[in-house]
């Protein structure tokens, strides 16, 4: 029962159009506003990466000739984004814009004028410099994300250069023949560097995992299934969602209907988790036998009055009572179909169907068939997701027993519904919640953490929509 409910949990733990979706994930404006500085982050790293320019060229000044000079070892010491800008480009990414950046660069040069050679080290300020650039998004044919450079385009406005060292006279007339090759070359490097960047980010992604192992049973295919779409406001990823049994690799009977995340902008991400993608694991673990367990009486609690034995249970079965007195009795529990969870505007719906077998242990420790009943459960969930963990409580909405097979003689039917139902109600829904309350740890993906998340469960998917925080 907790299992069935926790499949629904791991799911949220995890992540319009075309093929459906079991998660869907959209980032909103907000989102990308809050994006904004680690990408700007990101960039910073791919353009202050160690790359070294080398300059040579000749100057001709008047009396003195031809100057010929070489810099050296140019290296970006510092970088300053002041203004920038980002959006979603309708249809092909996300649009960064920075512009009035400076740059702080360092080398050394060497000169030789009149046959005498000198040198020293300068260090070059660029103002003014904007950098435009737009990153595409979409798959690739194995349902993975891709990324490009889908446009760059830089400019520089003015240069200060500074030398250190050498001979001043040199230094003025240095200035002049430097100014104009350097912002050439600087400003050459900028795109492809950034290029570059993207570049290794999409190897990356080639070869990204799209499903994971979550236990010894069940794994998650969590590739897309179709191109993210970029609307003018927001991202969106639709990602398969689907768990499949760990080795055989068989599709559940299940396929996500499709469903559409809500339009709200208040929250910088929206997360939907069908309610398709959580049954695709129960029943993974229905195949797979995962849903069975054996009671002993040692397994009852102490102080309880009711033991699992022919004289506590004889009290249904007459017969049996009569039969085999004061044995004790052996319980199979497990799911007859495998669980299955509806989501109502407003409420999480967990039906389970179990079959219970009874058996009397015999003094030689053989089994005898005593009973077997089959268990239906209705139950109404509800979730709770914090910024650490998600967690949640089940009640009891609906109950019946009927007896599918009775081995030995008549059955108080009525009687041990009402007593399964009272311990159900009383015992075994208590355990399940305090477990449920406890919750289970969210884990921390790129280091993003869940700001005040709030859960609404709508027809057919469960929506998180949450404010993030990153902490690198
Ligand atoms: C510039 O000249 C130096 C020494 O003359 C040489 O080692 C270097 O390769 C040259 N660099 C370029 C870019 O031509
Ligand atoms: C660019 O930044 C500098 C330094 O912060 C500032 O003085 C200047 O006004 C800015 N220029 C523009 C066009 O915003
Ligand atoms: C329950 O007991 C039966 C018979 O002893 C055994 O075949 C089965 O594997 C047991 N199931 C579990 C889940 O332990
Ligand atoms: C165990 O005992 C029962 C009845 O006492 C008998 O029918 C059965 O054959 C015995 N089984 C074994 C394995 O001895
Ligand atoms: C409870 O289950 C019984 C038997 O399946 C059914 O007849 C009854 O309508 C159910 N009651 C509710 C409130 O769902
Ligand atoms: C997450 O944070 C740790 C330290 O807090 C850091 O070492 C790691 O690189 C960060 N990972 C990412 C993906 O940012």
């Amino acid at each position: 029962m907790v299992w069935a409910f926790v499949f629904v949990l791991l799911g949220i733990c995890s992540r319009a159009e075309g093929a459906n979706a079991g998660l869907k994930g959209r980032v909103t404006q907000k989102g990308l506003q809050y994006g904004r500085q680690f990408s700007l982050e990101v960039l910073k790293s791919l353009l202050q990466k160690e790359h070294v320019l080398d300059l040579n060229g000749s100057y001709n000044i008047p009396l003195l000739g031809d100057v010929g000079y070489s810099v050296a070892r140019i290296q970006i010491q510092e970088l300053q984004l002041r203004e920038s800008s980002v959006s979603f480009s309708e249809g092909t990414g996300i649009r960064l814009v920075v512009s009035n950046a400076s740059i702080l660069l360092s080398g050394a040069w060497r000169v030789t004028a009149l046959s005498i050679p000198d040198s020293g080290s300068f260090d070059v300020r660029v103002t003014d410099l904007s950098l435009s650039t737009e990153l595409g998004l979409s798959w690739d044919e194995r349902s993975r994300p891709q990324v490009w450079a889908a446009y760059c385009r830089s400019s520089i406005g003015r240069l200060h250069v500074k030398f250190h060292g050498g001979a001043s006279w040199l230094y003025n007339l240095f200035t002049g023949a430097l100014q104009a090759p350097l912002r050439y070359e600087v400003n050459k490097q900028l795109c492809p560097e950034l290029r570059k960047g993207i570049g290794d980010l999409e190897q990356v992604l080639k070869t990204m995992q799209v499903t994971a192992q979550l236990d010894p049973f069940v794994a998650i295919d969590y590739s897309l299934v179709n191109r993210p779409v970029i609307a003018r406001e927001h991202g969106d990823m639709d990602l398969k969602g689907e768990f499949y049994g760990v080795g055989k690799r068989r599709g559940s009977p299940f396929s996500p209907a499709p469903f559409l995340l809500p339009e709200q902008g208040d929250r910088m991400l929206l997360l939907g988790l069908s309610e398709l993608s959580a049954n695709s694991a129960a029943w993974v673990y229905f195949a797979a036998g995962a849903l069975r367990r054996n009671f002993t009486d040692s397994m009852i609690p102490k102080l309880s009055p009711f033991r699992l034995n022919t004289r506590s249970l004889g009290l249904f079965f007459p017969e049996l009572k009569r039969l085999y007195p004061n044995m004790p009795l052996e319980l199979h529990l497990s799911a007859r179909k495998q669980p299955l969870l509806t989501c109502w505007p407003g409420s999480l719906d967990l039906a389970l169907f179990g079959t219970a077998e009874a058996f009397v242990v015999l003094p030689n420790a053989t089994l005898a068939k005593a009973f077997l009943l089959d268990l239906d459960a209705s139950l109404a969930g509800k979730l709770h997701l914090d910024s650490a963990k998600v967690g949640g409580s089940v009640a009891l909405r609906n109950f019946s027993m009927s007896v599918a097979r009775p081995h030995m003689g008549s059955v108080q039917r009525k009687a041990l519904e009402l007593l399964l139902k009272l311990v159900l109600r009383m015992v075994v829904l208590p355990m399940a919640n305090k477990k449920l309350k406890e919750g289970f740890p969210l884990p921390s993906i790129y280091n993003l953490s869940l700001v005040n998340p709030h859960v609404t469960i709508n027809q057919g998917f469960v929506l998180v929509a949450t404010d993030v925080l990153y902490k690198a």
